[in-house]
């Protein structure tokens, strides 16, 4: 039942047309004290044109409503400019508990998107060069985001554009042929060829024609030379395979791995097509389109010496995508330092005409941190990502050896809580914030945490073991005041969902689900779940109905919620 639209069908028919239903639904909102009802609606909005103090067209509200109380909407109340609304508590419960009950694991699930398409582009490393923790970012947003639309009745399509094309491969395949070993790219692949990259820049400084090589080869490369070719796959195939432990340690698949070079026979077309109406103006050599009129620099399309850019395999990449896909929406979830990219792709497809060019979203985030700064890929001073993963799922076993060693399937769980924990800490905060990596703060079991909400579900899944929790229909009538803060978060799922997507932002799922535990074992700490009574198995309903709602808010993040840790 959608309480908030209830509330402001009886508004609207008492403000007589000043506002309608769904700006009324809109202005509602859900006060943060239990004794100021539970929905309330503010009156200032309407001072002005009924030319009276909000206070007392809240009062004047208050009086009328008097007679709209019903079974759902108990009591009304004038408080400051607002006019607040009393539910009635019993029946609320009993119908959400049902719901929930009935419903499961979909229970919040939306029709927002009528199963139409969403492309997300997600992850997409770079060959050859580790895997960064911006690609972590990436990965474990757009995994959730995939998840969320999917909830709100969206297809998606999960899109790992790799980065396995341009001139630093010229570069990489120089530095190998001239100081490169097969052994050891074969043994440690990242690591070597990551060497190697840096070896070439150290070298190029006192060497610069090592630069023009590195043009050489990649221009060889474009022009489908056998030997550049070879090596390039090579490189490519060593490198996947790496991330492909990180995916599978993360549980997270992709629908396709078309990374840059799939683009390469596909640019043609639109640079024609950008050529035929008269876009591409030389600039020393090069061409480029100008974005002026948008208050951009110009978007490089091509290199003096013929060579394709990013942005070219990025405005292929796009129309393939629509071509192929038909979206509603292509979401990129990229860092934030490539806005800049994104705002040019977008204009660029504008100017083409392609009207789909405005379902184009970039979904940026802000930067991993350690001690502050940067956590930099560069100079060698590599985090592997597949070894922070393993750190962490190290810890977490050693916290289970610690509190539970006698728990079965240990090394799953650790592996659970461990990699869910950074998967938590990544997604609990406004996506455009700086985290801070600290695995000793992401595994504690206290706090906003991932292995917070695993625990607080697994004691839900021990209640209702210990409860002997039968299921069925019970009679809600005693519900009261300690069971409401747990049954409003209950109710806040749906809705909840809906803003995660309009503002593509997992966290606040992320937030919900800190909060329903919060409520959840604050009650657990005042009532006793088991007592014998009338109303434990009704109870335990609802200790059922958190675990439910819980165990399908870590799902949509890509957390696993263990049954016991
Ligand atoms: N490989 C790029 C990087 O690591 C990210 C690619 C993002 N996706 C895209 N379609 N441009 O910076």
């Amino acid at each position: 039942m959608d309480y908030v639209k209830l509330y402001a069908e009886l508004l609207a028919a008492e403000l007589e047309g000043a506002l309608s239903c769904s700006e009324i639904e809109r202005l509602i909102e859900k006060p943060k004290f239990l004794h100021q009802g539970d929905l309330a609606f503010p009156c200032f909005q309407l001072a002005k044109s009924m030319r009276k103090p909000p206070v007392v067209i809240a009062e004047e509200l208050n009086a009328r409503l008097q007679s709209s109380v019903n079974d759902s909407m108990e009591r009304f109340e004038a408080a400051g400019g607002y006019v607040n609304g009393f539910l009635n508590k019993a029946k609320v419960t009993e119908e959400l508990l049902i719901e929930i009950g009935q419903k499961r694991n979909h229970y919040g699930d939306l029709d927002l998107g009528g199963n139409q398409i969403v492309t997300i582009d997600l992850s997409s490393p770079n060959i050859a060069k580790p895997f960064s923790m911006g690609h972590l970012r990436s990965t474990v947003i757009g995994n959730s985001l995939s998840l969320i639309y999917e909830k709100a009745g969206y297809k998606t399509v999960k899109i790992n554009h790799l980065g396995d094309w341009g001139t630093q491969f010229g570069k990489l395949i120089t530095a190998y042929k001239l100081w490169g070993s097969e052994e050891k790219v074969k043994k440690n692949p990242i690591q070597e060829l990551l060497v190697l990259y840096i070896k070439f820049h150290d070298e190029a400084k006192s060497q610069p024609e090592l630069e023009q090589e590195g043009r050489n080869w990649f221009r060889r490369l474009e022009n489908g030379d056998v030997e550049a070719l070879k090596l390039w796959k090579w490189f490519k195939d060593e490198s996947l395979k790496e991330f492909k432990k990180i995916y599978e340690l993360m549980g997270i698949e992709f629908d396709s791995y078309a990374g840059e070079a799939f683009y390469n026979d596909k640019m043609d077309s639109i640079v024609k097509m950008l050529k035929d109406r008269e876009l591409l103006v030389d600039s020393d050599g090069a061409l480029v389109v100008s974005l002026e009129e948008h208050e951009l620099p110009p978007c490089l399309i091509k290199k003096s010496d013929g060579a394709t850019l990013y942005a070219t395999r990025d405005l292929a990449a796009a129309k393939y995508r629509f071509d192929s896909y038909s979206f509603v929406k292509s979401l990129y979830v990229v860092g934030n330092e490539q806005s800049l990219h994104f705002k040019q792709l977008k204009a660029v497809l504008a100017k083409l005409d392609f009207p789909w060019a405005a379902g184009i979203v970039h979904v940026p985030f802000g930067m991993m941190l350690k001690d502050g700064k940067k956590m930099s890929t560069r100079k060698g001073k590599v985090v592997l990502l597949e070894d922070v993963l393993n750190d962490s799922i190290q810890l977490a076993e050693k916290n289970i050896e610690e509190k539970n060693p006698h728990l079965e399937n240990k090394t799953e769980i650790a592996k659970m809580v461990g990699t869910g924990a950074i998967v938590f800490h990544d997604l609990k905060n406004f996506r455009m914030n700086d985290i801070e990596f600290s695995l000793e703060e992401m595994l504690k079991v206290e706090g906003e945490t991932g292995p917070y909400v695993q625990y607080t579900n697994a004691r839900t899944q021990s209640l209702l073991k210990k409860g002997g929790f039968k299921g069925g229909n019970e009679d809600f009538k005693w519900a009261a005041i300690a069971e409401w803060p747990v049954i409003t978060e209950l109710q806040n799922f749906p809705e909840t969902i809906k803003r995660a997507i309009d503002k593509n932002d997992p966290s606040l799922i992320a937030k919900y689900v800190l909060d329903l535990s919060q409520a959840f074992n604050k009650y657990y700490g005042e009532v006793r779940i088991l007592e014998e009574n009338a109303e434990k198995n009704a109870r335990l309903q609802l200790v059922h109905c958190v675990s439910i709602v819980l165990e399908e808010g870590l799902r949509i993040l890509g957390v696993k919620a263990p049954k016991e840790m």
